[in-house]
């Protein structure tokens, strides 16, 4: 048996048309066009990578976007003036920091100095508030991007037992919360659970969002269970040549393959459709904050 694989692409592509179709009857109504800004400090590669997509993929879409240019140096209490100037900024609609931030920067104060209705990234502690609380505002774009895959994937959710593995503020606390939201029965595991692989065993659907590599064995995985697989790991890759990487997920992918019903692949499952939720999330402040009709589609 081979699992079906889910198609990131495919499903953000869908997405990505609804944006770009809305912005544009925006921009004929209105005459003006959502607009991005993403910080990003420091010179994690990573970071550079996605930044740049995040970026590519809002002009693509006919938004306005715009990476801030931040100096190197600079300290907090400048890196909270600029995103001040973004927040008081009219023409300015949705704001990113992109993470992490190095060791000098307290990340909480830095997200948090984002006004919550410019917070696409759903990080503010207005919005994981208002998520807690089942009241309106910006969702994180990873665990909403995971649930349109798996309603893509499985239709209705409800009953279905979740494990989600890991507790990140960015993804494993949310995405429980949404997975509850969608009637499953979650269980959030991490690195001191008790007999992780039993635990895991116990999933319709397993959301892996650990950070290393691999973790996720295949004997851990339910026959048929469903796989959303949320690490992106760049690891050595000997076998293409001296000194190059390939990016894995945190699930063995070629055990877990054998053994699931429905899989994310890495590249190409969660990764698009975190990009395109922060588009159509940078559409929907837009509308909120012009007071316009927020489009349906565009969320869950
Ligand atoms: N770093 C990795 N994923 C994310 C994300 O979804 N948002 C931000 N701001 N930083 C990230």
């Amino acid at each position: 048996m081979s699992a079906n694989l889910i198609d990131g692409k495919r499903v953000s592509k869908r997405l990505l048309e609804k944006v770009k179709k809305t912005v544009a009857e925006l921009s004929d109504r209105s005459g003006e066009l959502p607009c991005i800004r993403v910080f990003r400090v420091g010179d994690d590669p990573a970071s550079k990578v996605y930044v740049r997509r995040k970026v590519q993929t809002a002009e693509d879409c006919g938004l306005v976007s715009r990476e801030a240019l931040v100096p190197n140096a600079i300290s907090e209490e400048g890196l909270l003036k600029d995103i001040l100037l973004a927040v008081d900024d009219d023409e300015c609609h949705g704001i990113l920091v992109q993470l992490p931030l190095p060791e000098r920067f307290d990340p909480a104060k830095v997200i948090n100095s984002i006004d919550p209705t410019k917070d696409v990234d759903g990080l503010h502690v207005a919005n994981v508030g208002a998520l807690w609380s089942d009241q309106d505002g910006f969702l994180p774009c990873t665990p909403l991007g995971c649930v349109m895959l798996l309603r893509d994937t499985l239709g209705n959710l409800t009953g279905m037992n979740a494990v989600v593995l890991g507790r990140s503020n960015i993804v494993g606390k949310p995405m429980a919360n949404l997975l509850l939201a969608e009637n499953c029965t979650v269980t959030v595991a991490h690195s001191r659970t008790r007999d992780l692989p039993s635990v895991c065993r116990n999933a319709d659907i397993l959301i892996a969002a650990v950070g290393r590599p691999q973790f996720v064995r295949g004997d851990w995985i339910r026959p048929g269970a469903t796989v959303i697989d949320v690490g992106i790991n760049r690891i050595q890759a000997p076998e293409r040549g001296e000194g190059r990487t390939r990016l894995v997920g945190d699930v063995n992918f070629d055990e877990a393959v054998a053994v699931a019903g429905a899989i994310t692949p890495v590249p190409g499952g969660v990764g698009p459709m975190t990009i395109a939720c922060l588009m159509a999330n940078t559409v929907t402040a837009f509308c909120r904050i012009k007071g316009l009709e927020v489009p349906e589609g565009l969320g869950i």
